[in-house]
C-alpha cells in the first residue's frame, strides 16, 4: 500500500523548516494533494502543535493511511477526499493550507478551484502555503524547469510551470495577500499568502 516517492525524502525538511517558521499558531492544516503520504508523516511530526488533514483524490489514500498507520502520530488526522473537480471539501475552517508539487501538475482550472477554496476555509490571518517550480515575467525560466514545463506539457497539455502572476493575482483575488517567496533547492520556490483579516471572500 505504501508509495514512496524520493522527491519528497529530499525536499521535505527543507520545506519543513520554512513551515515551522510560518505556522507558529495552533490550528488544522488541510493539506491538498498529499501524494504518497510521506510528508504528512514528516511535517505532522515536525509541527506537533497542528493538526495535520492529509487529503487527496481516492486512489492516494490507501498509501497516506498506511504511512499514517506505521507512524502513530495523534495529530496525523485519517486522509480524506479532496478532488478539485468536485465541491466537497473535508474541512470547513483551516489555519493554514499546504499544497506542495501539484500546481503544475492539475489543470489551471483546478488551480482556480484550489485557490477558491483556501479563500473560503482559511481563517482570517491563515496561511495558503504552495511549493514547487513557478516562472516569473521579468526573468528567463531555469533550463531544468524549462526541461520539466516541457515534458509536463507533451503528458498532460493543461498542466504545466505556473506564471507567479497569475498565481498570485489568482490568490488576490481570493483574498491572499502574498507573504513570501523563497527560493527552494533544485529551483523550486516556496511561495506563502496570509488570509486578510477582512470579512471572508465568498466566490
Ligand atoms: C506530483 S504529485 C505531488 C504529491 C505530493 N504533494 C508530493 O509532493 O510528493 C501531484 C498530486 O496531485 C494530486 N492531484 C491530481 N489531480 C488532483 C485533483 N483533481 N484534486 C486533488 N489532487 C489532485 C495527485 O493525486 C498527486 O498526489
Amino acid at each position: 500500500m505504501k508509495q514512496f516517492a524520493p522527491s519528497c525524502e529530499r525536499n521535505k525538511q527543507p520545506i519543513l523548516v520554512v513551515l515551522s517558521e510560518i505556522l507558529n499558531t495552533r490550528g488544522v492544516i488541510l493539506e491538498v494533494g498529499s501524494g504518497s503520504g510521506q510528508h504528512a508523516v514528516h511535517f505532522a511530526r515536525g509541527l506537533p502543535h497542528m493538526e495535520w488533514q492529509p487529503s487527496d483524490v481516492a486512489e492516494n489514500l490507501p498509501s497516506i493511511s498506511a504511512w499514517r498507520a506505521e507512524a502513530g502520530l495523534a495529530n496525523l488526522r485519517e486522509p480524506s477526499i479532496l478532488d478539485l473537480f468536485a465541491g466537497d471539501w473535508p474541512v470547513i475552517e483551516a489555519q493554514a493550507v499546504v499544497c506542495i508539487n501539484t500546481i503544475h501538475i492539475v489543470s489551471w482550472q483546478a488551480v482556480e478551484s484550489l485557490f477558491a477554496g483556501a479563500g473560503r476555509i482559511l481563517a482570517p490571518g491563515g496561511i495558503m502555503y504552495v511549493y514547487g517550480p513557478y516562472r516569473y515575467a521579468d526573468r528567463p525560466l531555469e533550463p531544468s524547469n524549462e526541461d520539466f514545463d516541457r515534458w509536463l506539457k507533451a503528458r498532460d497539455s493543461s498542466s504545466g510551470v505556473r506564471l507567479f502572476e497569475d498565481v498570485n493575482r489568482l490568490a488576490g483575488q481570493h483574498g491572499l495577500m502574498l507573504a513570501g517567496d523563497r527560493a527552494m533547492p533544485a529551483n523550486n520556490r516556496s511561495l506563502w499568502w496570509i488570509k486578510s483579516q477582512q470579512a471572508r471572500v465568498r466566490p
